[in-house]
């Protein structure tokens, strides 16, 4: 057990920890896939959920996975087994759904340092670029660049053989990562002074650049004009919360894996915060800088007399980042230095995010294996090329894009993020972990943190992804066989294999957990000191009986309209089905705080009763809003030119001043913390 007394690696200073991961945090997700997601669904009714998702599950599960990772100081897997051996898994699995990313997101960042490339060619041989063009055709003709030439893209599933152009890009990208990373986390904390700010320093030029230019308000306008009746569907509230999971770099290990390398005195809860506002900040900067400029291009085109309008370019997928965009920036004066600027952005954007989950996965497999980094590393960067190579072959965008999809949906992250919340509290005593972060943070967590973690973000995740289930096999699909079987009978090969990799993952989790390792550390036993009590016990069968009778109760009162009975009564039934699962929820968890107030390990019956009785009311919900809501379905987006409502200034000025006042705040408490005498950092230690 040597190992455990080995002092770990650590950032150094807090700023370098902070920068680290908001590095991982920020990547390609802020800039192609925010703004466009906010433009799809419902402009600013978007950031409704968004910040909801933001506040109610991404700040605290933030706080969890930091006050984990630090707690144990260890990579994810490690720091599960932690709380019981038999949850290493779970930490695996975050882990091997990383990896999965770890495919393809290099891929991506391959573009774009061939298209930084191709930017600094034109500069230098004084070319045109490329993608610039005049009027509609000249977009199409950006699209046929990006896709037909450049990616060699065959359109379908079929891999059509490696396009090499894309090899060299892959294996620079692949090298680059391996430089951040060879030295461990110090150079990497080093490095992210340059990867941060750059690529924000390059928005900000790009945002004043956009918004001086005649017509950014009406591209702006298809950013933020809200179209509230999108609330009422489903899309919206999975895509805000998926969006959320992706772009803060949660559920994959990464943050816990982050947080086992700061230092013993760190603050926690109040860089968690940090981290996500400045994530968000960057994600609304990444939305005016893309839509000021659209509207910009949409201006100078229309004046002219080639038109373009915002609704007529691609700006889904790759299409935003890689042909919408530079065709924008071409329209406008000094367009290669513009577009050197852009591309800068986006390398440096995505470099740390990818290297963030290159080292998560090298320190899980460190800590478990005690193998040098010297080999795991290289070892690793071969793996991810060997594998990158998939999706670079001709028809690599289509399974890029099936691959990402079941990811960063239903089956992945979601559910990780379900899990975790659920493992951590209802297998082990949270408030180990809330009074670790209070101890050495700028401010404290309340005891409501615990009953978040504990019950309400498990209900609101686990009712997105029963309603998620519902949508994908029996509302928009024709039940789970119709899911795999296309109508004409073959099969549909993209969710069979997404949903294989989904299944491979928890399988591969569970057996390497089965092994065992010498270097990992112990189970924490400190809750384990006397046996459990027969109250608890008690009420976790009462919790378990209320589950119960909750289930009959709604399934009674969904089969009553075939019995033609009132409808009063049907909706009673669900009431009081809500309620009995409620009370089984709170009778649960009551039994698991008597238990560890009394330092007893809580009855498995009301854990898992209380467990058991979050997923009815999470199904009950689901099946509620399925019913409520309707079938989902993408919004259409208007084509008509706008202008900026009042109502959409009102929504950017107040989500501004959020993260402002957020952020000053932040770094004020941070600043009082840090001038509070020496350097021992905060509060004295809570008993
Ligand atoms: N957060 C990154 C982005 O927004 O691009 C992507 C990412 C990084 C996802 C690390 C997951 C992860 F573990």
């Amino acid at each position: 057990m040597e190992i455990l007394e080995e002092q770990r690696e650590n950032w150094g200073g807090r700023a370098a920890f902070v920068l680290a991961a908001i590095g991982s945090a920020i990547g390609l997700g802020n800039l192609w896939a925010f703004p466009f997601k906010v433009y799809n669904y419902g402009g600013a009714a978007f950031l409704i959920p968004y910040i909801a998702a933001m506040f109610v599950v991404g700040i605290p599960l933030m706080i969890l996975e930091f006050s984990l990772g630090h707690f144990t100081q260890k990579a994810a897997p490690d720091a599960f087994g932690r709380v019981g051996k038999k949850w290493e898994f779970v930490g695996w699995w975050g882990i091997l759904l990383s990896f999965v990313i770890i495919m393809y997101y290099p891929v991506v960042l391959a573009w774009c340092f061939s298209f930084l490339w191709i930017s600094i060619k034109a500069i230098v041989t004084g070319s045109a670029l490329p993608w610039s063009g005049h009027g509609i055709e000249g977009v199409g003709r950006a699209g046929d660049f990006f896709y037909k030439e450049y990616l060699q893209y065959n359109g379908s599933h079929t891999l059509g053989g490696i396009n090499w152009k894309l090899f060299w890009p892959l294996v620079i990208t692949w090298l680059a990562m391996y430089l951040c990373i060879c030295r461990g986390v110090k150079l990497v904390g080093w490095i992210v002074w340059i990867t941060v700010p750059l690529p924000w320093l390059m928005l900000l030029l790009l945002a004043v650049r956009g918004l001086t230019f005649k017509g950014s308000t009406q591209g702006l306008a298809f950013f933020l004009n809200p179209d509230w009746s999108q609330l009422a569907s489903p899309a919206i509230w999975r895509v805000a919360f998926g969006q959320v999971f992706f772009s803060l770099s949660l559920a994959f290990g990464v943050m816990i894996t982050y947080a086992s390398f700061l230092h013993s005195k760190s603050d926690i809860n109040n860089n968690a915060v940090i981290v996500c506002l400045s994530d968000f900040a960057t994600s609304m900067v990444c939305g005016i800088v893309v839509f000021a400029t659209l509207g910009a291009m949409a201006h100078v085109t229309q004046t002219a007399g080639s038109p373009v309008p915002v609704s007529k370019v691609s700006l889904g997928g790759p299409g935003l980042a890689f042909v919408a965009f530079p065709y924008a920036l071409a329209q406008l004066p000094y367009a290669h230095w513009f577009s050197l600027v852009f591309f800068i952005a986006l390398v440096t954007l995505g470099i740390d995010s990818a290297f963030s989950i290159t080292e998560s996965c090298l320190a899980a497999i460190i800590d478990k294996t005690g193998w040098k980094r010297s080999i795991v590393l290289p070892a690793m960067t071969a793996i991810g090329i060997f594998s990158g190579m998939l999706f670079i072959t001709r028809g690599g965008l289509n399974w890029l894009g099936t691959v990402d999809t079941f990811v960063n949906g239903t089956w992945g992250i979601t559910f990780m993020g379900l899990l975790e919340a659920v493992v951590l509290s209802w297998a082990y005593n949270i408030d180990t972990l809330r009074l670790h972060a209070n101890n050495r943070s700028d401010w404290r967590l309340g005891k409501w943190w615990n009953y978040a973690v504990r019950i309400f973000i498990p209900v609101v995740l686990g009712s997105l992804f029963v309603w998620n289930i519902i949508d994908d096999f029996f509302v928009s699909g024709g039940g789970i066989l119709g899911f795999f079987i296309q109508k004409d009978g073959s099969v549909n090969l993209p969710h069979c294999v997404g949903m294989a990799i989904m299944a491979i993952c928890p399988i591969l989790a569970v057996l390497t957990s089965a092994h065992r390792s010498p270097y990992l550390q112990p189970e924490d036993k400190t809750t384990r000191k006397s046996v459990q009590r027969k109250t608890e016990r008690l009420v976790g069968i009462a919790s378990l009986a209320m589950a119960i009778l909750s289930v009959l109760l709604f399934a009674a009162a969904l089969n009553l309209p075939s019995m033609a009975v009132h409808a009063q009564v049907k909706w009673a039934m669900i009431v009081a089905s809500v309620l009995a699962v409620t009370a089984g929820i709170i009778a649960g968890n009551f039994a698991m705080d008597r238990a560890y107030a009394a330092n007893a390990i809580p009855s498995s019956i009301a854990r898992w009763s209380g467990v058991l009785s979050i997923m009815v009311l999470s199904t009950i919900i689901a099946v509620m809003l399925v019913q409520l809501t309707g079938k989902a379905k993408i919004p259409a987006v208007s084509e008509v030119e706008q202008t900026l409502k009042g109502v959409s200034y009102i929504m950017l000025g107040g989500v501004s001043l959020l993260i402002i006042a957020g952020l000053v705040w932040c770094f004020y408490l941070a600043v009082r913390a840090g001038s509070n005498g020496s350097n021992t950092l905060q509060q004295p230690e809570e008993n």
